[in-house]
């Protein structure tokens, strides 16, 4: 199948590391023109260099703080210096601190809504007004299978993500009739650094060894295992690309099964 990437310009966000690494990966083996960026200037270099060999497309990268409203306007401003009008977005950024809801201040909740929504309402109203003029885009997000079943040591994303995914649905609605794609990409657990974190606060908190208690975690996935972050990169490529072509206002797991609803 033929994802019809080649030459496409896709921007993705928080990317140098993790999920937005492997779906930029993805992108860049098909010979799409490829943005990444992140805040940590250095691993973005390296993540570029990286990617730089994977296909025939361009690859750049910048300096992205999601939480900052200035430095997504740069951004993306860069990456149309760079590679031109976007034809994709892959909506990012890191997750917001692990916690419930006695741990957290007004400010804790009033940076959460600027780093998961205001990130998504701020990187899609930047590229639309190109997409608008091309008559074409796909927008996809990360969120998480929290959005379906409550992590209970997460409040923060669980509840902001539920706002990002009915923002791409709305979305989906208010721009279907001008071909403008908007996608969730739900992880379940992805090998990634976040979720080594996640599991070391959860092994203190439940007082277990770490490795039993990913053992634990894993025997609770039907496919028995982590998924990794080319898997997950696979399915963004394609939820961007063309191929989706009639894919709009979903939200697809990545979760091995472990979401135990059937919608
Ligand atoms: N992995 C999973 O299974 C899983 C499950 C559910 C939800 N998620 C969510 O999916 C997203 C990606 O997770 P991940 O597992 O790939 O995390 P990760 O391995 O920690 O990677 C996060 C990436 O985002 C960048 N980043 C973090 N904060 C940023 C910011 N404010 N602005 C720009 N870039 C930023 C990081 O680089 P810098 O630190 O240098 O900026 C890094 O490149 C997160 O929101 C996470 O909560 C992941």
């Amino acid at each position: 199948m033929d994802l019809g990437l080649k030459g496409k310009a896709m921007f993705v966000a928080a990317s140098s590391k993790g999920i937005g690494l492997g779906v930029a990966k993805a992108l860049a083996e098909e010979d799409a023109d490829v943005l990444i960026g992140s805040r940590n200037e250095e691993q973005v270099d390296k993540s570029v260099s990286e990617l730089d060999k994977l296909g025939k497309g361009r690859v750049v990268g910048h300096f992205l703080d999601a939480s900052d409203a200035r430095s997504i306007k740069e951004w993306i401003e860069f990456g149309m210096a760079k590679l031109g009008d976007p034809d994709g977005l892959l909506v990012n950024a890191g997750g917001p601190p692990a916690g419930k809801f006695l741990d957290f201040y007004d400010s804790d909740w009033q940076s959460a809504f600027e780093l998961t929504l205001m990130s998504a309402v701020r990187m899609i109203k930047a590229v639309l007004p190109k997409m608008r003029e091309k008559g074409k885009g796909s927008v996809l997000s990360v969120t998480s299978s929290s959005v379906k079943e409550p992590i209970e040591s997460l409040l923060l994303s669980n509840v902001m993500r539920s706002g990002v995914t009915s923002l791409m649905k709305s979305l989906s609605v208010e721009f279907g009739p001008e071909n403008i794609r908007f996608n969730n990409l739900v992880p379940g657990r992805i090998d990634t650094e976040r979720v080594k974190h996640l599991d070391e606060i959860n092994s203190k908190m439940l007082n277990i060894p770490l490795e039993k208690h990913k053992k634990n975690e894993m025997s609770s996935i039907p496919l028995r295992r982590y998924g990794t972050t080319d898997e997950i990169g696979r399915a963004g490529a394609f939820l961007l690309s063309d191929a989706a072509s009639y894919i709009s206002g979903v939200t697809l797991l990545v979760d091995g099964a472990k979401t135990k609803t059937v919608w």
